[in-house]
């Protein structure tokens, strides 16, 4: 459906307003033409905005399970694997856990991400507690 490029609705609208060539039905067929290619555009961002990059599974393997944040946090971690970090983190943000409170569970991966962010490894080490974060929030 939204196979063609994002760019031809609007800018054939454009184009046939500059040529001057609108005529009454022509000009209501490009509205909705133009009105349809908006729709179709918003729903893709808001899918994108909906769906996390990364679950919370992939997250855990890359970045706690696979030592990743423990290099980080010891300050052994070069930018390019700081910047990983925190982008696993802000995906584990957008995710949902299997259980526990969702709005509690935004606030504590927050938390965690701007930990992530502001090079504090003794406060990111705190941050990342797996036991108490997996006791509220891991499914069995
Ligand atoms: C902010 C909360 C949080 C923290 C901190 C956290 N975890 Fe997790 N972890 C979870 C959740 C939630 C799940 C369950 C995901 C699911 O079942 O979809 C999970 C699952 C896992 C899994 C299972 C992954 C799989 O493939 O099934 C492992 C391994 C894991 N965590 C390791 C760790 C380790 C090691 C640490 C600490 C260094 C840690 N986690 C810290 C929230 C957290």
């Amino acid at each position: 459906m939204l196979s063609s490029s994002p760019a031809t609705g609007p800018e054939r609208f454009f184009s046939t307003i500059k040529r001057g060539s609108l005529t009454c039905c022509g000009f209501v067929k490009t509205l909705t033409l133009a009105g349809l290619m908006f729709m179709g555009v918003g729903l893709v961002a808001l899918g994108e905005e909906e769906k996390p990059k990364f679950t919370i599974k992939q997250i855990m393997n890359k970045a706690m399970k696979g030592g990743l944040c423990t290099k980080v946090a010891s300050d052994k971690a070069s930018d390019a694997e700081k910047q990983e970090l925190i982008l696993l983190f802000t995906a584990l943000v957008a995710n949902t856990p299997p259980k526990g409170d969702a709005a509690d569970w935004k606030e504590k991966t927050t938390t965690l991400l701007a930990c992530a962010k502001s090079g504090d490894g003794a406060k990111l080490k705190k941050a990342a507690n797996c036991a108490a974060c997996h006791m509220l929030y891991k499914g069995k």
